[in-house]
């Protein structure tokens, strides 16, 4: 109970970032960031997102800092090489979808940089 308890909190110190994702939420401070969006209905566009142009960039902005060259987290999960994008896809998908990623203390991508990475994942990530 109280490990349970512990890993509440702490999921909640991690930030606003339970706020940010749930919908209804009732209290009257604004917002610290903006909600997650509602990426539900994503699929694969006609014209698949470009890893190289569209894709990367993303990845190169909102998550090299952690997950790039001297990242906290380049070692378990680096983000820099398309091979390693495209085995992690599944997860780097689910964690931008829900907002779980970047962390709240971290630049956030755009509704608009999360659905490109989700749909580009929906065309089965190629290398283009
Ligand atoms: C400020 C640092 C930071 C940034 C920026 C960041 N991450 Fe992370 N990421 C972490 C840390 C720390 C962990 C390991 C602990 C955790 O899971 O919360 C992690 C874990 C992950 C995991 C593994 C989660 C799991 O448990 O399966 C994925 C996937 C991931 N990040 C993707 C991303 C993506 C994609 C971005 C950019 C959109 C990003 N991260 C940006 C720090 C960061």
């Amino acid at each position: 109970m109280r490990l349970l308890l512990a890993h509440a909190v702490s999921a909640v110190a991690l930030g606003a970032l339970g706020t940010a994702c749930s919908s209804g939420g009732t209290s009257t401070s604004p917002p610290a960031q903006a909600p997650c969006p509602d990426l539900s209905a994503v699929t694969c566009p006609a014209t698949p997102p470009s890893y190289k142009t569209d894709v990367q960039p993303i990845l190169e902005n909102r998550c090299y800092g952690c997950h790039g060259p001297s990242g906290v987290e380049v070692s378990s999960f680096n983000l820099t090489d398309y091979a390693d994008v495209l085995r992690l896809r599944g997860d780097v998908v689910s964690q931008i979808t829900t907002c779980r990623m970047p962390p709240p203390d971290a630049g956030q991508p755009t509704a608009a940089e999360r659905t490109t990475v989700d749909e580009w994942v929906q065309c089965n990530a190629p290398n283009n």
